[in-house]
């Protein structure tokens, strides 16, 4: 009885002391907003480029990948895995990634190389009922290069149950080696527009990045040296590139090669973070001692690639690709998840590529891949412990919703005496193809942590950011952004990444929480309520950002210290009915941010409902 009535006394106390106090101290400046906070991460994985943000329409255009292993492009007589051949009709006949789009209105340009003479009718009609959308005659005079166009009309409806075909006519007939389709972007803000895919683009764009982690990843490393992301091959005429086996299992054309990715970050106002190849494999092969030398000239070469004026001889191979100007460079990644390495050799590694590059550009910063603790004691094995300098390291990290809640204020506590910090891969991974609303908390709590440390995290990607959401399409789970060759959608998790990137001042001010609500996740206690503020120097706005990661809502007091707020604020609210809803390819606006205006004050009552993400905007 006594204990009871104990236990009467103590939830009365907890209910009467439930109000949520959070306090924003707007003067009290804790450390800038790094600029370089929010950007993406890209590698060519779940049809990321090829399939995806690449776009060109047709599977194997250099018709190399053969049935069975797509390694053994030699094997002639092996089938076309990708291309079917009707003898009766002489047609060939090509259903892209999972179907083609095609939209009314829309020029198509085409190339393709023959070995000799023929007449063929070339075009795009429906795999449902034959339907042709658009058609061309094309003539082949002697072996060589052919261009075509294809253009839709306008009273045409958009689908991709598509294929696009070539159909000799009478007689004639000849050998191709390459036949391309891509679509006439209408407009073209950088050399490269026509291709990546428009809405795809639109969508980074939301995202307001800051930069573009690329090549990888593992596709930087490759499973072998022959497959490592070989950046010189990827230069020039699309058509004449090799193209290379990539690590997720299918073939990359590198028609998304190291031009496309700088004038990517171009058309997105980002600034490139190049990865250079290390060395090292997927494989585990590796190279160290003056066996390195070669790939760190290829490294300088890059880097020339990117910044070297005119005057030098890889900036005016890039000049005569079609880019004069340089690109904007600040930071070099030397390899990729080195902490991977089971050769230990990365301690040596790194310090060569680091001493290389920064005799050369001192300018530039570099970012490692492996621990701090680790590079110190592989430092000593391979005695260059005075030489290593460690400036900025990657860290990457996959999580379920409870463990990333549990690390949210991991940064907190990071010795601000070391290195800075890159979080170049991250993820709560929950859901598939894309993430759920679950995922979407965690994620928004874990960038709170990282947003309120900006000291020392100077930036930060999830991965993967791409999924192609077609059977066989995803290689790894719980992505940003799904898509099939006609649409596209955000998960509730870039949703997320928008709110925030979109709302991001200069400076983290002080913020400070009374009677932090607690819930019960599994076996442990963990919080609710997940916070941070930033101020803009030149606006004067505060951005109060909140997440209710839990099942029940939160009524908060929010004061604002510090600053004379207006009456006018607004509201971002994502929220969904349920841990697992999501949005999807055929659903895509089930979960989406709403904006409404509100009367800003010192203090506002705020309900934040259950599952939630909240932005606040204060004039
Ligand atoms: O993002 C998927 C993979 O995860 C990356 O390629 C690799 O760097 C990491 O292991």
């Amino acid at each position: 009885m006594k204990h009871l009535l104990s236990l009467v006394l103590c939830l009365s106390f907890l209910t009467a002391s439930a109000e949520v106090r959070l306090t924003v101290r707007a003067d009290e400046v804790k450390c800038a907003v790094s600029p370089t906070l929010y950007g993406l991460m890209t590698e060519e994985i779940n049809f990321c480029y090829e399939g995806g943000l690449y776009s060109q329409l047709l599977r194997d255009p250099q018709m190399r990948e053969r049935e069975g292993d797509p390694r053994q492009r030699n094997r002639r007589n092996a089938p076309l895995r990708f291309w079917q051949w009707n003898d009766s009709i002489k047609t060939w006949t090509n259903q892209g990634f999972w179907g083609i789009a095609v939209r009314p209105s829309t020029e198509y340009r085409g190339k393709m190389k023959t070995d000799g003479k023929a007449v063929m009718s070339v075009g795009l009609r429906s795999t449902v009922d034959g339907t042709v959308y658009a058609q061309a005659i094309v003539s082949a005079s002697d072996a060589g290069w052919l261009d075509f166009t294809l253009n839709t009309a306008a009273n045409i409806k958009e689908t991709k149950d598509v294929e696009f075909f070539l159909q000799f006519t009478g007689d004639t007939r000849c050998g191709l080696n390459y036949v391309s389709l891509t679509p006439v972007s209408k407009k073209q803000v950088t050399v490269k527009s026509d291709l990546y895919r428009t809405d795809l683009m639109d969508m980074l764009r939301e995202m307001h990045p800051k930069f573009l982690r690329f090549p990888g990843g593992n596709y930087l490393e490759g499973n072998r040296f022959s497959e490592r992301f070989w950046w010189q091959r990827t230069l020039g005429p699309v058509e004449l590139r090799p193209g290379h086996h990539c690590p997720w299992g299918y073939w990359s054309t590198d028609g998304m090669g190291l031009l496309e990715f700088l004038c990517w970050c171009e058309e997105m106002g980002a600034e490139p973070i190049l990865g250079v190849f290390a060395g090292y494999t997927l494989q585990g092969d590796y190279v160290t001692g003056k066996a390195l030398n070669g790939f760190i000239e290829e490294a300088l070469d890059e880097i020339e690639y990117v910044i070297g004026d005119v005057s030098t001889e890889w900036g005016a191979r890039r000049a005569q690709d079609g880019h004069p100007a340089p690109f904007k460079l600040t930071y070099v990644e030397i390899g990729n998840e080195d902490f991977f390495d089971r050769s230990g050799s990365y301690a040596e590694r790194y310090t060569m590529f680091y001493e290389a590059i920064k005799a050369k550009y001192p300018q530039l910063e570099i970012i490692c891949t492996d621990s701090p603790d680790k590079m110190r004691r592989l430092a000593r094995d391979w005695k260059v412990e005075d030489r290593m300098k460690l400036d900025i390291i990657d860290e990457h990290y996959y999580r379920g919703y409870k463990d990333m809640l549990r690390q949210c204020g991991m940064y907190d506590k990071y010795d601000r005496k070391g290195p800075k910090v890159f979080c170049g891969e991250w993820a709560t991974r929950e859901g598939d193809p894309t993430t759920n609303m679950k995922a979407a908390l965690a994620d928004a709590a874990w960038m709170i942590g990282m947003e309120r440390n900006s000291d020392i995290v100077i930036a930060h990607c999830y991965a993967p950011l791409f999924v192609n959401v077609n059977p066989g399409g995803m290689q790894w789970k719980s992505d940003l952004i799904g898509y099939d060759a006609l649409n596209s959608y955000g998960s509730p998790s870039y949703y997320a990444q928008c709110m925030f990137a979109g709302n991001l001042g200069t400076e983290v001010v002080k913020m400070e929480c009374d009677n932090m609500p607690r819930m019960q996740v599994e076996k442990d206690t963990l919080d609710q309520l997940y916070y941070t503020a930033t101020r803009d120097k030149a606006t004067d706005k505060v951005f109060v950002k909140m997440v209710n990661a839990g099942e029940t809502s939160i009524d908060v007091t929010l004061s604002t210290i510090g600053k004379k707020v207006s009456g006018k604020a607004l509201q971002t609210t994502l929220v969904a009915d349920s841990m697992n809803a999501t949005n999807s390819i055929t659903n895509p606006r089930a979960i989406v941010p709403l904006t409404k205006k509100v009367k800003g004050s010192g203090k506002m009552k705020i309900k934040l409902p259950a599952r939630s993400i909240e932005v606040i905007e204060l004039q």
